[in-house]
């Protein structure tokens, strides 16, 4: 099984290196190799996402993704810019489903923003559809205004799109997660008032008919947002577009406590995916060694769930977690009185000391 292991910026070398660890201490026939991207591929390239990491990314079974960017790049033109290489990957190898998982871990209840009661337990997936939306709807740009309320005016457009199969095989993905997971899928739309998501919603309902065990709803995004901070636990597969999945993502993401905590994935057709972190490079905190590293080690783990195939092996790391965290360990974004403060090296090591004990 061959991963194509992309640090990049900032933070993201020093949490790879510790989910690095934790695949080796399982004793897979993994191959692993590393390549440059995004600020760190500019500097040796003078591109963020150079033609030989691109080529190790296709070739590869899946990617290890760390994470991207810095201020100091936020002058070059946008097709230099680190951020531009995890578009690139996206679009290159077909990924078209984002996977983020929100878990409140029972040892972090009390480091959510919401009350413990809330979301305590709390699991639920938001299924973000990746390549159509408002994101990349053509066309779009600046002129100036012909019409509207201010004619003669400089104006700017972008264009909200989505085709019959993007939406049909995002609707396939999430129906199929559901199956594994309590049968229970909630589309978030503004059909209300857009016809693209109308049209989302007539071809989600159309594809349901297939799935006649899972219970479908539709909901309004405004709705969703505040229901997800009002009673969280009552989603359980959330799929959406491109844009609403990325705001809700995000918002689902702080009921869990911590940025730090939260592993994605984005999958292809053939389940070939790329898994990340959902943070970014954290500028702030790089080089100092106190990162969180657990949402890329348990990107790891759903990287040997989705695609490798090795769901006993993803069990391991997972429990490994919940086990450090029981152990009291924390990285300063999740420390709270009465635990033990750790570095991102240690609180990765003592991941790879959770799994040999295990086993
Ligand atoms: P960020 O996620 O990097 O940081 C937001 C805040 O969360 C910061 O205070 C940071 O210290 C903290 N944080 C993030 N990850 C953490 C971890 N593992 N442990 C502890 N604390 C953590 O988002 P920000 O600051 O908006 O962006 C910084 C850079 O990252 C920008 O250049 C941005 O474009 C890039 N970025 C890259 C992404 C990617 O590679 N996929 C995703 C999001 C942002
Ligand atoms: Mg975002």
């Amino acid at each position: 099984m061959k991963i194509a292991v992309l640090p990049g910026d900032g933070i993201g070398t020093e949490i790879v290196a510790e989910a690095v660890k934790v695949l080796n201490v399982l004793e897979l026939p993994l191959e692993m190799e590393t390549a440059p991207v995004g600020g760190a591929a500019y500097e040796v390239a003078g591109h963020p996402l150079p033609d030989a990491t691109l080529k190790l990314a296709q070739q590869a079974d899946a990617v290890l993704f760390g994470a991207v960017g810095d201020w100091k790049y936020d002058k070059l033109e946008r097709a230099l810019r680190p951020e531009q290489a995890i578009l690139g990957l996206r679009k290159s190898l077909g990924l078209f489903a984002n996977f983020r998982p929100a878990i409140c871990y029972e040892q972090l209840t009390h480091a959510s923003s919401l009350k413990p009661e809330l979301v305590a337990g709390l699991d639920i997936l938001i299924i973000r559809e990746l390549t159509g939306d408002i994101y990349f709807g053509q066309p779009r740009g600046r002129r100036t205004a012909v019409d509207g309320h201010f004619p003669g005016s400089e104006e700017a457009f972008d264009t909200m799109r989505y085709s019959r199969p993007e939406i049909e095989r995002i609707a396939h993905v999430a129906f199929q997660a559901a199956r594994k997971r309590n049968k229970k899928v909630t589309s978030v739309d503004k059909a209300n008032v857009l016809e693209t998501f109308q049209f989302w919603k007539d071809v989600v309902t159309e594809v349901h008919a297939q799935y006649p065990d899972v219970e479908l709803d539709h909901m309004y995004v405004d709705n969703a947002a505040m229901q997800l901070v009002k009673a969280p636990k009552k989603f359980d597969v959330v799929v959406t577009g491109n844009m609403f999945g990325d705001i809700l993502s995000d918002e689902a993401a702080m009921l869990t406590g911590s940025i730090g905590m939260l592993p994605s994935a984005s999958l292809d057709k053939n389940n070939k995916g790329l898994y990340e972190p959902s943070h970014g490079s954290a500028p702030d905190i790089a080089g100092k060694g106190i990162a969180n590293p657990l949402a890329t080690i348990l990107s790891a783990a759903m990287m040997l769930k989705f695609s490798l195939n090795q769901p006993e092996a993803a069990a391991r790391i997972e429990s490994a977690v919940q086990s450090v965290l029981a152990q009291g360990l924390r990285t300063a974004d999740i420390w709270s009185e009465g635990t033990r403060k750790v570095s991102t090296r240690e609180m990765g090591e003592a991941v790879v000391a959770a799994i040999a004990a295990d086993t």
